[in-house]
Order: C-alpha cells, then sequence, then structure tokens
C-alpha cells in the first residue's frame, strides 16, 4: 500500500480527460497533475523540446513524491514513453497502448482512424502499435491541432468549434471507418461535436479515459495502491500557464467548484524569459 500520489503530466489542459476518469475510477487515490499550458501546444514542436519539456514536467513530479508517473498527453507518450521507462524508477504509463487495444477490439469494418498531433501522428506510433497486433486493420490518421487550440482557449463548446471540427473531419464522412480514435488528449472535450460530424455509427475511442484501467492494474501488479479506508484523498493541479483560464476550463470539464490550481514556473521557462 501506498498513500502517495500518483503524478500525471500533459501540454495543457487536455490531461484533465485522463483525471477525471482516474478520480471516478480511483476515488481513495490522491493525484498530482501538471499542464504545460505555457508552453502548449507540443503537438507541433520537435522531438528535442517535447523531450526536454516532458523530462522538466516529470522532475516537477517526482519532487512531489509521486508512486508513479501517467504520461496524460499522446503526444509526449508517443515521443518519451521509452525513453522515459529506461530512465526512471517509478512505473510509467503512456495513453496510446489502451485506444489502441479497444480499436482492435471494435473495429469490424477493419479501418480505423485516429485524430491526433501533427507528431503523434508523424510518429505512427498509433499505427505501427495497431498493426503490430493486427497486421489487417488500415489506420488513417488525420492531425487536428487547430483542436487542441479550441479547448487551450475554452471555445471548444462553441459554435466556431463546431465549423472548425466539421471542416476538418468532412473527408472522414461517408468512409468505412468504423472506429475513431481520440488520440490526443483534449480532443474528449470537442466530442459531443466530434461524434455528431462523424455520425452514430462510428465508435469514439477515448484513449485517455481507458488508460484508467491500465493505472488499477499497475496500482495492483505493485501493491502500491491506496489504503480504502485513508481519509481525505487529496488532488492538487498546477499549470505553467494562467491559472484562471485554466481553473474555468477545468471546473467545468470536472463538474466541481473547488479544485485547487497553482501556477507554476518551471526552471525552463524562466531560462526562456531571461533570453
Ligand atoms: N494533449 C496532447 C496530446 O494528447 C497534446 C496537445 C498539444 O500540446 O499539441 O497529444
Amino acid at each position: 500500500m501506498s498513500k502517495k500520489p500518483i503524478g500525471l503530466l500533459d501540454s495543457g489542459i487536455g490531461g484533465l480527460t485522463v483525471l477525471k476518469a482516474a478520480k471516478k475510477m480511483l476515488p481513495h487515490e490522491s493525484f498530482v497533475y501538471i499542464g504545460d499550458s505555457a508552453r502548449n501546444p507540443y503537438g507541433n514542436r520537435t522531438k528535442e523540446e517535447i523531450l526536454s519539456y516532458t523530462n522538466e514536467l516529470v522532475q516537477f513530479l517526482l519532487e512531489q513524491d509521486v508512486k508513479m508517473i501517467v504520461v496524460a498527453c499522446n503526444t509526449a507518450t508517443a515521443l518519451t514513453l521509452d525513453y522515459l521507462r529506461e530512465k526512471l524508477t517509478v512505473p510509467v504509463i503512456g495513453v496510446i497502448s489502451a485506444g489502441s487495444k479497444e480499436a482492435i477490439r471494435l473495429s469490424t469494418t477493419k479501418h480505423v482512424g485516429v485524430l491526433a498531433t501533427q507528431s503523434t501522428v508523424d510518429s505512427k506510433f498509433y499505427s505501427q502499435t495497431i498493426q503490430a497486433e493486427a497486421s489487417d486493420i488500415e489506420v488513417r490518421s488525420i492531425a487536428c491541432p487547430e483542436f487542441v487550440e479550441l479547448v487551450e482557449s475554452n471555445q471548444h463548446a462553441t459554435p466556431v468549434a463546431q465549423k472548425v471540427v466539421s471542416e476538418k473531419l468532412a473527408p472522414l464522412k461517408n468512409q468505412s471507418i468504423d472506429t475513431l480514435i481520440l488520440g490526443c488528449t483534449h480532443f474528449p472535450l470537442l466530442a459531443d461535436f466530434i461524434q455528431k460530424e462523424v455520425g452514430s455509427g462510428v465508435q469514439l475511442v477515448d484513449s485517455g479515459a481507458l488508460t484508467v484501467e491500465y493505472i488499477k492494474d499497475t496500482l495492483e501488479d505493485l501493491s502500491i495502491g491506496a489504503d480504502k479506508s485513508s481519509p481525505d484523498p487529496s488532488t492538487k493541479i498546477y499549470t505553467t500557464g494562467d491559472p484562471e483560464l485554466f481553473k474555468a476550463i477545468a471546473e467545468d470539464w470536472m463538474e466541481s467548484k473547488s479544485l485547487e490550481i497553482e501556477h507554476i514556473t518551471l526552471k525552463g521557462l524562466i531560462d526562456s524569459e531571461r533570453k
């Protein structure tokens, strides 16, 4: 048993989709979340930048004495998971595997779509993960960086967002894709618009939320889950960006008015401000 918190990281607000599902399934656990909104988006950055920023977020979480790191960002998972697993002694969980497995299970047409950032698409992590297990599945990936911006600016529930989603997903209409992976943790906030656009015949897969099963299994396998009788689990949320904007989006998404959100400046950000 371990009372230590579980650490989650993302390039911004998106990882809250994982946190929300994790809090629901693991109500006795404490969590520390860090979102790097000041340097968002990660999805069109170089591998070196993504590696360096993710390292900083990991360092911050380790300073909070977390027992596990959840890379609640597909982009960071695609580009840093192997490196982090090799380097860290705490367990590291990414968000790509769970969604890939679920898509393989669900697809009957054997045509799976993936909506993700440019870096995730370029990494081919999804197509390789899916085809390693199911070589007969055809994977069509679409980079949707515009979606990330809509969420980070709290515009994801507006008519503007609906229009952007509709234009972006038009090429997917009347295709044989029957399963669509939300391969960026920001995208579940746009799920209603996405579903409306692709139609009810296409099943959406929330890769991040499905990852919580992996978190649960890992806690059990390593016997590091919180004692179910331990009182008052805590959730601390940190952002490198504007805490008020983050709070507005987070409270709405998490359906909670009492979230503790704190602004934090990481070393790399101080250095870049000095330049
Ligand atoms: N939420 C992130 C993901 O899952 C990335 C968004 C971004 O920073 O571009 O890929």
